[in-house]
C-alpha cells in the first residue's frame, strides 16, 4: 500500500486530502499540530517524535511556504530512499524544495480554490529524474480534485499560477464589481446577486457546452444597434478590458517571480 505523508493539514491541505481518501485506497498519514477534521482512517500526528520509526512512499508539503524551510528538514528522514516530496505551495520553488533533499524526485502541485469542490484546476511540474510511477501517482491525486495541466518548467508554472491559481480572487472580484453595478442599477443586494451569479453560471455551462469559439458565442448575443452590444462598447470597445486583463495576468506572473 501506498504510504503518504501530508505535512500540514489546514483549508486547502484538508480539502485535498478529503479527495484523496475518498477516491484512493493509500494510507494517509497528518502531520499537523492543529485539530484538522480527518476523513475515517487518516492517522495524525502533532511532531516527527510521533511518527517514531514509519517511512512513507511520498512526503506531500502543505504547510504556509514560510514555514517549510523550519519544519521540512525535520521529516525528511521519514521519507523512504525512494520517496518523493511533492508541494502545493504557492511560491516556494520546486529547486528550492530539492535544496533541502539532494537526489530526491519533486514534483509540485499547484490547485486553484475550486479544488475544495473537486472543480479545481492545478498545475503539475516535475523538477528533475521523476519516475513516471510517481508523476502518474501525483497525477492520479491531483486528478481527485479536478482538471489537470502538465507544465515543463517553473517559469511556466509560475505564468500558470498567474492565469489559475489567482484566478479565483479576479473572478470574484468581477462579480463583485457587476453585482455592485446590478445594484446600482437598481435591484436589492439579494436580487442583483442572484441576478448576476445566475447569468454567469448559465452562460458559463453553456459555452463549457458548446462547439463554438467564445467569440461565436459573444457575437451571436450581440445584435447590431441593440442593449448587448452598447453594453460591450462601454466594456471593451477600445480593448480597455482586454487590456486590464493583460495587465491583471502580468502583474500576477511577475510577483511569482519576485517570490520565487
Ligand atoms: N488556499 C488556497 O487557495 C491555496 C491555493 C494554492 C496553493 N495553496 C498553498 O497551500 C498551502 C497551504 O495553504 P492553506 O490555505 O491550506 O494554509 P493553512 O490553512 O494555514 O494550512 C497550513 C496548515 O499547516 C499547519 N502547520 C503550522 N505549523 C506546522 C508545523 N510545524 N507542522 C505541521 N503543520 C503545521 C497549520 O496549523 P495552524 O493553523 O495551527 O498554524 C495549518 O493547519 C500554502 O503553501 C499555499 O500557498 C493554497
Amino acid at each position: 500500500m501506498t504510504k503518504i505523508l501530508l505535512l500540514g493539514c489546514g483549508n486547502m491541505g484538508g480539502a485535498l486530502l478529503k479527495a484523496w481518501a475518498a477516491n484512493t485506497d493509500h494510507e494517509f498519514t497528518v502531520a499537523d499540530p492543529a485539530n484538522p477534521d480527518l476523513p475515517e482512517g487518516v492517522s495524525q500526528v502533532g511532531s516527527v517524535e510521533e511518527l517514531g520509526e514509519q517511512v512513507f512512499d511520498y512526503l506531500i508539503v502543505a504547510l504556509k511556504p514560510q514555514l517549510i524551510d523550519d519544519v521540512l528538514p525535520a521529516y525528511l528522514p521519514r521519507l523512504s530512499p525512494s520517496g518523493v516530496i511533492s508541494s502545493i505551495a504557492a511560491g516556494y520553488s520546486a529547486a528550492k524544495l530539492a535544496a533541502h533533499a539532494p537526489g530526491r524526485s519533486v514534483i509540485r502541485i499547484m490547485p486553484n480554490l475550486p479544488a475544495v469542490i473537486g472543480k479545481g484546476v492545478s498545475g503539475l511540474y516535475a523538477h528533475g529524474a521523476v519516475s513516471e510511477n510517481a508523476s502518474g501517482e501525483i497525477e492520479r491525486l491531483a486528478l481527485c480534485s479536478g482538471e489537470i495541466v502538465w507544465v515543463d518548467s517553473e517559469d511556466m508554472l509560475d505564468r500558470l499560477t498567474a492565469v489559475a491559481g489567482s484566478g479565483p480572487g479576479y473572478v470574484f472580484e468581477m462579480l463583485r464589481a457587476y453585482v455592485e453595478a446590478a445594484e446600482n442599477l437598481g435591484f436589492s443586494e439579494k436580487d442583483a446577486k442572484n441576478l448576476v451569479l445566475g447569468t454567469v453560471r448559465g452562460t458559463l455551462e453553456l459555452a463549457l457546452q458548446s462547439d463554438l469559439s467564445l467569440e461565436d458565442l459573444r457575437k451571436n448575443v450581440t445584435s447590431k444597434g441593440g442593449t448587448t452590444a452598447a453594453g460591450l462598447d462601454a466594456l471593451n470597445g477600445k480593448g480597455e478590458f482586454s487590456a486590464q486583463i493583460r495587465d491583471t495576468l502580468e502583474a500576477a506572473y511577475k510577483r511569482a517571480v519576485e517570490l520565487r
